[in-house]
């Protein structure tokens, strides 16, 4: 961690570390979905080498803004920042070995779209490896439409069964939970419109570590 520029980590806002669940080859290809700061696109980037490439992908402006100019003065020469969306990742098919993603695609509206897109651009036999937030019992009620909920990741969270079994429907196979962290009432309250409402948070969200692979051909 401590290799990666200060800026990037101080704006950090992931619930895992995909770049420690999944092997990286020199020379490989990467792509970071919803890479914010750059954070895991930058950890990912040493571990390519220079004759590999990280992609990270973004839709706020302002982030792909600061992690080009983080990547330009640090000197990361195999890191690109694209703006657009992940659920229509301007890439083509079939260039990344790894696809990786931290605390995002719980974000999406459309999780299908952005799994059959991460699909799309994994090469056969490429890998998967998400850290994201996913539900363990049901959304209460209250919390369905906060905002600040939804924007602090807990709130568009899938259920973690369903989210499991969405990367599986859209071809991947292997689907495998390789770490999960429940978190407690106390670590959600603060990303609640009203932290002092009598909701019990306890037990209701994980953060999950999830591989999956294309099948080769
Ligand atoms: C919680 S932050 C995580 C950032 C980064 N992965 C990290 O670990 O620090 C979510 C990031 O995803 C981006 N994002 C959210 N929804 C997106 C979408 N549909 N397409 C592309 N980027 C998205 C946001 O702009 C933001 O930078």
């Amino acid at each position: 961690m401590s290799t990666v520029p200060i800026e990037s980590r101080l704006v950090s806002a992931g619930c895992g570390n995909p770049t420690t669940i999944a092997s990286i080859q020199e020379g490989s290809t990467v792509v970071d979905l919803g890479s914010g700061g750059g954070i895991d696109a930058f950890l990912a980037s040493e571990r390519v080498g220079p004759a590999g490439k990280v992609y990270g992908i973004d839709a706020t402006p302002e982030m792909i803004d600061r992690a080009t100019r983080i990547a330009r003065e640090n000197g990361y020469r195999n890191v690109e920042f694209r703006l657009g969306m992940i659920e229509d990742i301007p890439l083509e098919p079939d260039v990344a070995d790894l696809v990786i993603s931290n605390c995002v695609i719980n974000l999406s509206p459309d999780k299908r779209l952005v799994f059959e897109e991460a699909f799309r651009i994994l090469k056969p036999g490429g890998r998967l490896a998400v850290s994201d937030v996913v539900l363990l019992r049901p959304l209460p009620p209250e919390l369905v439409s906060d905002m600040r909920a939804w924007s602090a990741c807990l709130s568009g969270a899938m259920p973690k069964e369903g989210y499991i079994e969405l990367i599986r429907s859209v071809g991947f196979e292997r689907v495998e939970v390789v770490s999960e962290a429940v978190y407690s009432d106390g670590q959600l309250r603060p990303s609640i419109a009203d932290p002092d409402s009598s909701v019990d948070l306890s037990d209701l969200a994980a953060s999950c570590a999830v591989t999956a692979f294309k099948p080769a051909p």
